[in-house]
């Protein structure tokens, strides 16, 4: 071969080589813009497997930064005074030791605020299911007369449009655009709300084998909550989240003239008149007071309104049954329930030296 059949033989070669050189090296440039998929680190107890995230809203984690700021964002309410997390309290289990939690102008309800955490296993939120996903749910609260009061999403789009922090927040969470729209306020909240997660209790200890981690009191209390002659909690607050996800009447709030109907006015199904959704058990003793009213005070209280089988309507679900518990049982399910807090984690919050990851 003589040297210039090597030099165009070698320029044959390199020029589709180069090509396809400069064409890959563009693309990484490009993919090196696009947000990074975030991933999550469980707490113990929880099955990172039964997570679920949208396909069209993948974690990253500048979405995350973003919800997480808007979270915590006063801005999103009428007199800019109320944030997600006035009643959905980061130090009080992400819920509202207050009954009916206090919105715009004094305002409140007629429900209590349930905690944020563990959202990220179930697609319906609200005490009655309402919303089928986090996204959805999570404009709701902006417009609600009684809890943010904003006459419509464009004010709040305004709003923010106005800060420069949060155009940088949206340019980086949503290129290359970066529109600030209701699409991507929703889908930055939900994703921040899908890294609040409550897991690493003693009973989380105690089911990898640990038998000291939860006291002989709470063991026995642990196998009342099973036994269906017993407790027959399980039947509903079943699996790691303590919820099946759905509705019963329990007689909660029944003896109002017009009781709440929950579930009922959602889906006209018989039976789902005062049905509310099965809450988590998760943390417990961090979110009274308890039930959808807030009615009950203490988890003493709870734990004899089942003893007494709940309250008498003609909508009572059949589980609902007088339970007949001695006084020990009773205190042995007690001390089961708390051992069901244990810790808190969600993106930015410093990872104590207890938390186990069950993903790596
Ligand atoms: C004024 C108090 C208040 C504010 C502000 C508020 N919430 Fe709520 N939140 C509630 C109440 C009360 C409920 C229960 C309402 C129902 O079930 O009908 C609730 C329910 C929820 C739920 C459903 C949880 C479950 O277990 O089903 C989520 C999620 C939630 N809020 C997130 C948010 C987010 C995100 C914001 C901010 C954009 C927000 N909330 C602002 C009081 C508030
Ligand atoms: C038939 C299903 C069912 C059974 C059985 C059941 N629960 Fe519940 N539990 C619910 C529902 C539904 C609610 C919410 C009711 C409401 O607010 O109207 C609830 C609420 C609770 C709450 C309050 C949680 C909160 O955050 O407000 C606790 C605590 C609780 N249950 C513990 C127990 C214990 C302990 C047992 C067994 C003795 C038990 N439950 C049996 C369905 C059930």
């Amino acid at each position: 071969m003589t040297d210039s059949v090597t030099l165009r033989l070698f320029r044959i070669l390199t020029l589709p080589l180069l090509l396809i050189f400069t064409a890959c090296s563009s693309t990484t440039e490009i993919s090196e813009k696009k947000p990074a998929k975030y991933e999550l680190t469980f707490p113990l107890g929880l099955d990172s497997e039964s997570a679920i995230i949208p396909k069209d809203n993948p974690l990253t984690e500048e979405k995350i930064k973003l919800g997480k700021k808007l979270y915590f964002e006063t801005k999103l309410s009428l007199d800019e005074s109320i944030s997600c997390a006035s009643c959905h309290i980061p130090d009080k289990g992400f819920a509202d030791p207050s009954q009916f939690s206090v919105g715009v102008g004094g305002k409140k309800g007629g429900r209590q605020a349930p905690p944020v955490f563990n959202r990220i296993f179930t697609l319906k939120q609200f005490w009655d299911g309402r919303a089928a996903s986090l996204e959805e749910q999570a404009l709701g609260p902006v417009q609600n007369p009684v809890e943010m009061a904003m006459p419509d999403i464009d004010t709040v789009i305004k709003r923010l449009l106005g800060d420069s922090d949060y155009k940088a927040l949206f340019q980086s969470a949503f290129p290359p655009a970066g529109d600030i729209t209701a699409d991507h306020i929703a889908k930055s909240i939900a994703s921040f709300e899908r890294t609040i997660l409550a897991g690493n209790s003693p009973f989380d200890h105690f089911q990898m084998g640990h038998t000291d981690a939860m006291s002989e009191s709470a063991q026995r209390g642990y196998e009342i909550f099973k036994n269906e002659k017993k407790g027959n909690c399980e039947t509903c607050h079943v699996g790691f989240n303590f919820s099946d996800e759905n509705y019963y009447n329990i007689g909660v709030g029944m003896q109002a003239k017009n009781p709440d109907l929950g579930r009922h006015a959602i889906q006209e199904l018989e039976g789902y008149q005062g049905a509310f959704k099965t809450p988590t058990l998760r943390q417990i003793t961090e979110t009274a007071p308890y039930m959808h009213d807030g009615s009950q005070k203490t988890l003493e209280e709870v734990i004899t309104f089942y003893d007494k089988g709940g309250h008498a309507n003609k909508w009572l679900n059949p589980k609902i049954k007088p339970l007949k518990l001695t006084k020990q049982e009773k205190h042995d399910l007690l001390e089961f329930l708390k051992a069901l807090t244990g810790e808190i984690s969600w993106y930015g919050k410093e990872k104590s030296s207890k938390m186990v990851s069950l993903k790596n």
